[in-house]
């Protein structure tokens, strides 16, 4: 437990899921992941990416000429610590969705941060081709993601009509991801931690990708 129930927690996990779809399983497992970070002692937040009309990204110079949805989303990333990133397997990778996002943003908000993933897929392969791409990604954002990672397979046999896990061992291992990216998130703040982290981000920027 990070801090006793009486105290208000500064740190701030956010959720994304890679699936706009009604009844998405990948957002139901984002959620689990963000209540078990919550009874861990932080705040946190499912960021519902269909509240949010985002453009692709171009890649554009100027990126003030995105629309104000774009910042609204970076600014709500930014002031997480800990992010847990949920994507369905699309064609053997994660979702345009999630990927559109994450390129819309970049190190501003994903640099130093922890990060914990969770892969959902309808075919019992799982999840693993998603995973494995998103933790390139992280890498190249120069984030921290956390060991632990959820592959949850047939999807669509696994959850109940609540939005829960049926499986009690899948169940729980969803909530370690919460459980650990909430307590990375509250070790980064620690003193010693901080004066590592500022060496870190004052390394070059992007040296070699
Ligand atoms: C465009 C598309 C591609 C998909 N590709 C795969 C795939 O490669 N492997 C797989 O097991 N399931 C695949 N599926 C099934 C999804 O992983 C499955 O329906 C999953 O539950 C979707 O996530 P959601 O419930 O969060 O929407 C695909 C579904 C869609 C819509």
């Amino acid at each position: 437990m990070i801090k006793n129930k009486n105290e208000e927690s500064n740190i701030l996990v956010v959720g994304l899921s890679g699936s706009l779809r009604e009844g998405s399983y990948t957002s139901m497992a984002v959620k689990i992941a963000l209540e078990a970070a919550q009874e861990a002692g932080v705040q946190t937040d499912f960021i519902d990416l269909n509240k949010y009309s985002l453009v692709f990204c171009d890649g554009r110079r100027e990126e003030s000429t995105y629309p104000e949805d774009v910042f609204k989303l970076k600014r709500k990333v930014s002031s997480a610590q800990g992010i847990i990133l949920g994507t369905p397997e699309y064609h053997g990778g994660l979702s345009g969705v999630l990927k559109n996002a994450v390129d819309l943003m970049g190190f501003d908000e994903f640099e130093g941060k922890m990060i914990g993933l969770i892969g959902v897929s309808g075919g019992s392969m799982g999840a693993a081709n998603a995973l494995i791409s998103l933790r390139n990604i992280g890498r190249a954002l120069h984030a921290w993601i956390i060991p632990e990672q959820v592959s949850i397979g047939e999807a669509w046999k696994l959850f109940d009509e609540t939005g829960e896990i049926k499986d009690n061992k899948l169940n729980q291992r969803v909530k370690e991801v919460g459980r650990q990216v909430a307590r990375f998130a509250y070790l980064h703040t620690s003193e010693q931690t901080k004066e590592f982290l500022s060496a870190w981000e004052g390394a070059p920027k992007n040296p070699g990708g």
